[in-house]
């Protein structure tokens, strides 16, 4: 049986851990630092399985020796911005959450494949990164998954037709300067350029980029959490059942794309090895353009950052 721990029992935490022990991808411990709530939240879960059927193990936590042995660890612990919070105060925040998960992932789950979704998320995978010590291939961000999700919903709502049918594809950074690509975007295999006019798509790109403002603003108090739990269960399963899926998702460049160092939404395929490979795509001049806007976006993050 996998073990997978899930660093963080909030909103998208939790939701995470009810998907994966849904699906039986393994066992599943959940961490917080709040004392009581991963324990009360697991086995609220537990009690749900008669009802659903599975037969994982949900335990809830605040020791990290309880982490032992994961084959897969998600961090989405950290704090949301809240009024009056700059970015740089979010990132120091968040840095210092992220630095000490990685610490102990490093300590107690040394063979893991560490998920990062804690925002703002290109930056905080890197510090992952250099925090734990992992190869590259064992540290990625949950990013593309979900913007590309974001993008293929207003596509089917668009053209009224299932979302199943609708693959969507978007590189970059998880923010601001994500870059959706329309020309990689099909419905049953045909471009939504060959479907919609242009302003259509245009409309729907701005839509994609703003994806989880909107949410925020609806909800008013704290960002989305259906779809982001369902985009890093759905990378959890390529892993555990190593089914090398090809899913964007932000992973260290050495070089593709004319990057490198940072770690920028691209796709790749996803297996037991974690990301198994990088795929480069031939990008138009004005894709490669926005995809470096967003690259230096990511390398600004970076450079302001003193670990
Ligand atoms: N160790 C473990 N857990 C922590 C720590 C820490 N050092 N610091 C904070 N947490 C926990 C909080 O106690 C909280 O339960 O992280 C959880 C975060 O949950 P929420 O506030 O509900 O936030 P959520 O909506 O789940 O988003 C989590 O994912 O999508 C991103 O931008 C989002 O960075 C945010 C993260």
């Amino acid at each position: 049986m996998k073990k997978i721990t899930v660093v963080g029992a909030g909103f998208v935490g939790a939701t995470t851990v009810q998907r994966i022990a849904e699906k039986e991808l393994g066992d599943v411990v959940m961490t917080d630092i709040i004392e009581g709530m991963p324990q009360g939240k697991a086995l609220d879960l537990m009690e749900s399985a008669p009802i659903e059927g599975f037969t994982v193990e949900v335990l809830g936590t605040n020791d990290y020796k309880d982490i032992e042995g994961s084959d897969v660890v998600v961090i989405t612990a950290g704090i949301a911005r809240k009024p009056g919070m700059t970015r740089d105060d979010l990132v120091k925040i968040n840095s210092n959450i992220v630095s000490e998960v990685c610490e102990n992932i490093k300590k107690y789950a040394p063979e893991s494949i560490v998920i990062v979704v804690t925002n703002p998320l290109d930056i905080m995978t890197y510090i992952a990164l250099k925090k734990t010590g992992f190869h590259p291939s064992r540290v990625m961000g949950m990013s593309g998954v979900l913007d590309s999700a974001r993008f293929a919903t207003f596509v089917a709502m668009e053209l009224g037709c299932s979302p199943k049918d609708v693959d969507a594809m978007v590189l970059g950074g998880h923010g601001d300067t994500m870059v959706p690509l329309p020309r990689h975007t099909t419905v049953s295999g045909v471009p939504i350029t060959e479907l919609m006019d242009e302003a259509t798509i245009d409309m729907l790109v701005e839509r994609t980029v703003n994806g989880g403002a909107e949410i925020v603003e609806l909800l008013k108090t704290g960002s989305a959490f259906y779809a982001p739990s369902a985009a890093i269960t759905a990378m959890v399963e390529s892993i555990v059942r190593d089914q090398h899926r090809i899913v964007p998702a932000a992973v260290y460049l050495h070089g593709q794309y004319g990057h490198d160092g940072i770690y920028l939404g691209v796709p790749v395929k996803l297996g037991k090895q974690g990301v198994e490979a990088i795929l480069e795509l031939d990008l138009t001049e004005s894709e490669q353009a926005m995809l470096d806007r967003s690259a230096e976006a990511v390398k600004i993050g970076i450079s302001t950052l003193t670990i």
